[in-house]
């Protein structure tokens, strides 16, 4: 019956009305991108809107939605879009920090609170999640995925859409979820931010593509086509891509917008004009407009012309109004627009308390020599850094939502969790910036941290003071938010200079160092790995970041966060991760020695600085007994896996325990290992734990030349460890 109001619908409406329903405008009270301009309410009025995002609020949402119940002719109302990517006011960490919790009932949790929030506050629509692989840290949008591997990507990408969309998008604390940015955004050469992507296609389905499959497996309504190009055609009008692959093969059934003025940026790319590259992208399969206007004001001429069909366009709007259906919002346009909802369901204490379990157990533990940590809530602490009393930074990209002042600082969070139990000092010790060319450089956001008056000197010197009165030093440093997220690449992955000698300068003092390092993406922090003993990566933690972060140094929470994206040793890696290829030419020795004719560098080791999967706990756990049930399996049985993990330390902590396969032989080469489960438990102290995994061929699926997805008789080797350079190692075959 729904299709048959649908229908009904459509015959009532005109041309424009219908490419009305595929025109996406930006409100304007905020922008993600640049900015624009247009009379938004008068074509509202005129049917000539299908939706809109950067507009939060339940007032300013209903005064939009009134327009089009109120004044538009055939009444269909708005869709309300919003970039809701790691929690709306209360904010989770950021995704790459979400992902190395490793833990995917919480991160569905995550998912499930940012849509009560938003609903709370007229949002239906999430451009979220983001699941991009990217291998490579100088790309700033490392920060808003999951990081370099797409099994794990994929588990990600399918908790996040059940925890947007619920089972029933038609209750109004659940909303619509996009994926995005189909397709392979994250392969960006260079690692600079829109540029081109070419790759294999084994490498894109094997390695880049079953994250936003996943998504579309638990039923994501849209997607979001991506800026990027592939195959030498902008994804945007990509038939390939989005017909071919999304809708025939993998059966998308719900609508596909495109990502902010993607048809405009195709006559950049040199496709043609705008009328052009807008019927490129209807005929692609677009479905709904960002921004650009590009539907809106040439379809109707192309459609003249006999460049579109107005079979394509029916489509199209169609599957707008049935996005509107399954949303409930035909039978009450206002149904996300209650004050009372937005009153009392937003930042709620209960959230906020959440929101601090999620960012403790997103942080990583890169280090901690002689156990500095956790620290003990006595004697006098110097807190030093320009991270360390700030909350604006708190939240990090794309917190659109957040009101920073309501975060927590580092400072605000030692305070709380220590009370008078110690003495806090704190300094700022020296800006956050790199250096005078990139504030020159940057323009579109400011910056975020400003500058302070004092010089370096004196700003140093006061951090010395406190530091030198104190028992332990706490260095809360790294990227501010601006610096990693969208069009914020670098090439230099080190931490700002800076902030380098503020460090050092600390260190000489004598006194123990503990690094809190804010980071959106993988640094290479070789010297402060040799020289600070100890480093807690603390991404951007959220709104919660002070407690979480004090909850982690005071050792009320064991940290248990496991890296997702490998930590290259300098830049000259990247890209850099951990389930490469062999190579005809492997390296013969595991110590990093420089071998003549073999796949190596001459100035620097292959190995990572950290690799996938990687991160430390106050206590430490020992593998042991691997055993698998069987040796050999035919197609349609199962192999159990299992292996004993014993908490042999003085906490008890949490351990996320891996499981990597190598494929040894196989018609196309295969990577020297490929995570194939994993397993978070918690485990007593002086406690063993066995942990079971089970495999099926499924597992063992990889495609192939011909892009078969097929498993391949022969010897497969496991690995099970605390990370991706496990080396506990058992082997099983394949039979025909
Ligand atoms: O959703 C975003 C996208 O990730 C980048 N460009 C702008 C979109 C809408 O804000």
């Amino acid at each position: 019956p729904f299709e048959f109001k649908i229908d009904s619908i459509l015959n009532l409406m005109t041309l424009e009305e219908k490419i009305g329903q595929l025109n996406l405008p930006s409100a304007g009270q905020f922008t993600t991108g640049q900015a624009t301009n247009s009379d938004i309410g008068s074509k509202i009025e005129k049917g000539l809107v299908g939706g809109l995002f950067n507009i939060k609020t339940v007032a300013s949402i209903k005064e939009m939605q009134k327009i089009a119940i109120e004044k538009s002719r055939l009444k269909i109302p708005l869709i309300f879009g919003m970039d809701v990517i790691h929690g709306y006011q209360t904010t989770f960490p950021i995704p790459l920090g979400l992902s190395t919790s490793w833990n995917m009932e919480m991160i569905e949790k995550t998912a499930q609170m940012a849509a009560k929030e938003a609903t709370a506050d007229g949002i239906n629509w999430t451009f979220s999640p983001m699941v991009d692989i990217s291998r490579d840290p100088r790309w700033g949008r490392i920060s808003e995925g999951s990081g370099e591997d797409a099994y794990l990507g994929s588990k990600i990408a399918e908790a996040m859409v059940k925890g947007y969309q619920g089972t029933d998008l038609k209750q109004n604390k659940t909303m619509m979820a996009c994926v995005k940015h189909f397709a392979l955004y994250g392969a960006a050469e260079a690692g600079r931010d829109y540029n081109t992507v070419d790759m294999s296609r084994t490498r894109m389905y094997n390695e880049y593509l079953s994250p936003y499959k996943a998504a579309i497996d638990a039923g994501v309504g849209s997607v979001m086509a991506s800026f990027n190009e592939i195959d030498g055609v902008p994804a945007t009008g990509n038939k390939w891509l989005l017909t071919d692959l999304l809708r025939e093969d993998w059966k998308f059934n719900g609508f596909v917008v495109t990502d902010y003025t993607g048809i405009n940026e195709m006559i950049e790319h040199g496709i043609g004009d705008l009328q052009d590259a807008s019927a490129l992208a209807l005929n692609a399969g677009v479905d709904m407009d960002m921004v650009g206007e590009g539907f809106l004001t040439t379809l109707k001429k192309s459609l003249e012309e006999n460049k579109v069909s107005i079979a394509n366009i029916d489509t199209a709007v169609k599957r707008i109004l049935i996005a509107k259906y399954q949303l409930g919002l035909f039978d009450d346009p206002y149904k996300y627009c209650d004050e009372n909802r937005a009153k009392s369901e937003i930042f709620t204490t209960e959230n906020k308390a959440f929101a601090r379990k999620v960012s403790s157990e997103s942080m990583v533990l890169l280090k901690n020599e002689n156990q500095l940590l956790p620290l003990k809530k006595s004697g006098t602490i110097a807190l030093v850094g320009p991270l360390a009393n700030t909350r604006e930074n708190m939240a990090g990209t794309w917190s659109v939502a957040t009101e920073q002042e309501k975060s927590n600082s580092v400072l605000d969070g030692l305070k709380e969790v220590i009370g008078d139990k110690a003495n806090i000092l704190y300094a700022k010790g020296s800006n956050v910036d790199y250096d005078l060319d990139y504030e020159k450089r940057i323009t579109m956001f400011g910056k975020d941290i400003p500058r302070d008056n004092r010089t370096d000197k004196q700003l140093l010197d006061e951090a010395l003071l406190i530091a030198k009165k104190a028992d332990v030093i706490v260095a809360a440093i790294g990227e501010s938010a601006e610096l990693s997220g969208e069009s914020s690449s670098v090439t230099n992955l080190q931490i700002p200079q800076v902030q380098k000698d503020l460090l050092n300068a600390l260190l000489k003092t004598g006194k123990p160092v503990v690094l809190v390092l804010f980071t959106g993406r993988p640094l290479a922090i070789v010297e402060e790995n040799e020289n600070v003993p100890a480093i807690l990566n603390v991404w951007f933690p959220g709104s919660e970041a002070g407690l979480a972060i004090s909850d982690v140094l005071f050792g009320d929470v064991n940290p248990s966060g496991k890296l997702t994206a490998t930590f290259p040793r300098n830049v000259g890696q990247v890209p850099i991760f951990y389930n490469h290829k062999n190579t005809g030419r492997p390296l013969g020795n595991k110590e990093g020695k420089f071998e003549k004719f073999r796949s190596n560098y001459l100035d620097v080791r292959n190995e990572p600085l950290y690799p996938f999967g990687y991160g430390l706990s106050y206590t430490t756990f020992s593998y042991s007994n691997l055993k698998l049930d069987k040796s050999s399996i035919s197609k349609n049985e199962k192999i159990n896996i299992s292996v004993n993990v014993t908490n042999s330390g003085n906490y008890n902590g949490k351990e996320v325990v891996q499981l990597y396969i190598r494929d040894v032989i196989g018609s196309v080469t295969r990577p020297v290992r490929e995570l194939k489960g994993f397993k978070k438990v918690m485990i007593n102290k002086g406690k063993t734990q066995t942990v079971n995994f089970s495999v099926s061929i499924e597992d063992l699926k990889f495609y192939n030349y011909n892009l078969d997805f097929v498993a391949e008789p022969g010897d497969f080797e496991v690995f099970v460890g605390t990370n991706s350079d496990a080396d506990l190692k058992a082997t099983f075959t394949l039979s025909n």
